[in-house]
């Protein structure tokens, strides 16, 4: 018996000087996981166990002065257990008033979008970059999204969804941690930590400029077939 230990003992020191020690395999991490990765371990929202402690933690937090002028924070809204995830930009004039995502004319359009590849907001969940209205509706600036994109990455932990759809570029650029133009992080299918993420068209860009309305029906096509792959 001893003969077999010493055996196996030695195949073991020369397996690891050939390929380094033997060391335990860790599991692979979670997407939830990989995305608290990009949150400083001492922010609140790590503690935040669900949604409604993070929606509270929103509507109680000034994180960025623009929180101070919100009529009402807008946080996200749908099925949390959606496979889908819908990241918008920041809420406009309607949203703040009501505190839901996309309801007013860009939101309207975009229930006919879903509508046309057989999706409800019942089978999404849906919410922006930002969680108030920037002033006039101008782009966020980088201190709001440094401020509010904690809360959108512990959502996205929380929710695990397993493909993002990014409207519009803001969103595309932020998720994707690029500076590359819309026109090149469209019509293609991104790996993000583990899920499946594309970038279109915002719907309120579509309701200025309708040549965009082609390439975004490819990107919703997109959608539907990764929904479908499932
Ligand atoms: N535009 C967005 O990006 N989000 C909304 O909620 C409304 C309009």
């Amino acid at each position: 018996m001893n003969e077999v230990l010493h055996a196996v003992k030695d195949f073991l020191i020369s397996e690891s000087a050939l390929h380094g020690p033997l060391v335990p395999l860790e599991p692979p991490k979670t997407f939830a996981q990989k995305i608290m990765d990009l949150v400083d371990d001492a922010h609140p929202v790590c503690e935040m166990k669900s949604l409604d402690d993070l929606q509270r933690y929103v509507q109680t937090s000034i994180l960025t002065p623009i929180d101070q002028d919100r009529t009402l924070p807008v946080f996200g809204d749908g099925n949390p257990q959606a496979t889908i995830m819908l990241i918008g930009e920041a809420p406009g004039a309607d949203e703040d008033k009501t505190g839901s995502p996309f309801v007013g004319r860009a939101g309207q359009l975009l229930d006919k979008m879903l509508a046309a590849i057989d999706l409800s907001r019942q089978d999404i969940y849906i919410t922006n970059i930002l969680k108030s209205r920037p002033p006039k509706n101008r782009d966020p600036n980088p201190d709001e999204v440094a401020a509010h994109l904690p809360v959108l990455y512990r959502q996205l932990s929380l929710i695990a969804p397993e493909i993002i759809l990014c409207l519009g570029r803001v969103s595309g650029q932020t998720i994707l941690e690029t500076a590359s133009p819309l026109n090149q992080l469209r019509g293609q299918i991104h790996g993000y930590h583990g899920a499946s993420l594309i970038v279109t068209y915002h719907p309120a860009a579509l309701l200025r400029n309708s040549t965009w309305k082609r390439p975004t029906w490819e990107d919703l096509k997109l959608l539907r077939e990764l929904y479908l792959s499932q």
